[in-house]
């Protein structure tokens, strides 16, 4: 079964500078040319070569604007600003591959769940069914007030939503036109049979939506969705709703990706689903060498070059938190940490030796993302995960396509001798190379609203 084998996917955005910020400045990567479809193209099709699953596209709709109480850093340093949208880049690379998946993500913040169901099934009809969905909800207060709310909603209201936003978008993909809706009968110059075409009439808190959907049917009606919240309301809402979950725990402790593994299942069970229904990707940025040595080097290069700043003012963001109160450069041990909030004074905390600066610190957790080696080193990592439960991996760049490019030269030929990476794709949508099928289960929420 397909399920069996390790699931690739590239992580990037359509920025400059995605996670590993500082490293956009180097020759060996195009980062700067993000603005131009050749290096999205090219992308494509060397994911496709080393036989990937999809490219993750990532997104944020607002700047990382506390640390130190502006968006400064974020700007000076490209951090996710500049940041273009990433749907637009789909058609060209779907029309330059066969196989290949895209996931954008989609916040349920952004658009109105009428034009982005619309946008979402042009889209898996243009890819042919290739098409997946990272819904998320947002966590930039700029967000939140770029897009007409007074600041962001509070979290439990913005997972509100997004279930009432998937229930909107569900009823438009599901079972507004029956699947022999359409007829394009020539002959009789009859297109689609009105009576098999249904309004939604949804009337709900957030959403009114009258329906029918716009669009006939695509591929794989809804697209296969990707979910990577972390929150009990967030596990919540991936035990209904996700079919593919994006982790980014420490590469440290194979136990806390695990964990998160079991708990969603468990949660998915509880709610009627399979716990095979949801795969799982850990993120991890490959370093490859041809030998051990070459491999550190690399990784000593890229921790040296990486912004310390652009870095904390990216956690800041996340975190919602501004970093920017901690002084950069002395001892952890000797930091007021009890004047500090509680989630600052957690990360110090968590710091093995306190003679770390807190510069150090932030390096230490953006090196904890490598894994560094010689492709065999790699491959056995990967491995071991596979074999302790991670579905996949999301392979998150330092230089791109570098980082990419290594990986598949290096670490997929050995994967792909030991049986673990596909060679060939199965023929069909995303969903059938992935799952085996090529519509959302009975046991999933979106089921509920198909007809007959
Ligand atoms: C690995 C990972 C990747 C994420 N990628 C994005 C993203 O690209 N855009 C975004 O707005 N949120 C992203 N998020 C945020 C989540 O989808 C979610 O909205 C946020 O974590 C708040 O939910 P939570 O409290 O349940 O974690 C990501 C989260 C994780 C853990």
């Amino acid at each position: 079964m397909p399920q069996k084998r390790i699931h690739l996917n590239a992580f990037s955005m359509n920025c400059v500078s995605h996670i590993q910020h500082g490293l956009w400045t180097r020759p060996d990567t195009r980062q700067l040319e993000f603005n131009r479809l050749e290096p999205w193209i090219e992308l494509a099709q060397l994911l496709e070569k080393g036989g990937f699953d999809a490219l993750f596209l990532a997104d944020v709709i607002g700047t990382y604007d506390n640390y130190r109480g502006s968006a400064e850093t974020s700007i000076a340093e490209a951090m996710q600003i500049p940041v273009n949208d990433p749907m637009m880049l789909i058609p060209a690379m779907a029309h330059a591959t066969e196989h290949l998946g895209f996931a954008f993500t989609s916040s349920v913040l952004q658009a109105l769940p009428f034009t982005f169901a619309r946008q979402a099934s042009t889209l898996d009809h243009l890819t042919q069914g290739r098409l997946a969905w990272n819904v998320v909800t947002s966590y930039l207060p700029n967000a939140g007030t770029n897009l007409g709310y007074d600041g962001l909603p509070p979290h439990d209201e913005r997972y509100a939503r997004a279930e009432e936003y998937l229930d909107v978008t569900y009823k438009l993909w599901e079972g507004s036109w029956e699947d022999d809706a359409v007829l394009s009968d020539t002959a009789r110059g009859i297109y689609a049979d009105p009576a098999k075409i249904h309004p939604i009439n949804h009337s709900g808190k957030y959403y009114q939506v009258a329906g029918p959907h716009l669009c006939e049917p695509s591929p794989q009606r809804t697209p296969l969705l990707f979910q990577a919240g972390s929150s009990d309301r967030g596990r919540e809402f991936a035990a209904k709703h996700a079919e593919c979950v994006f982790i980014y725990a420490s590469l440290r402790n194979l136990r806390d990706t695990t964990s998160i593994i079991e708990d969603i299942r468990a949660r998915a069970v509880r709610q009627g689903r399979q716990g095979e229904d949801i795969l799982f990707f850990q993120g991890v940025t490959p370093v490859v060498g041809g030998t051990e040595a070459e491999a550190k080097a690399k990784e000593a290069e890229y921790i040296e070059q990486g912004s310390v700043e652009g870095g904390i003012a990216h956690m800041s963001g996340t975190i919602g938190v501004d970093l920017g109160v901690i002084d950069l450069d002395v001892p952890l041990d000797s930091l007021e940490i009890n004047a500090m909030q509680g989630i600052i004074k957690g990360l110090i905390d968590s710091a093995p030796d306190k003679s770390l600066t807190f510069r150090d610190l932030v390096r230490k957790r953006s090196s904890g993302r490598f894994l560094t080696g010689t492709p065999e080193q790699i491959a056995d990592t990967f491995e071991a995960w596979h074999e302790a439960g991670v579905d996949g991996f999301n392979i998150v760049y330092a230089v791109t396509p570098g980082t990419f490019a290594d990986f598949i030269d290096g670490v997929v030929p050995v994967l792909r001798r030991r049986g673990l990476v596909q060679s060939e794709y199965t023929p069909g949508t995303l969903r059938e190379k992935i799952f085996g099928r090529k519509l959302l289960p009975e046991s999933h929420a979106a089921a509920a609203y198909r007809r007959g």
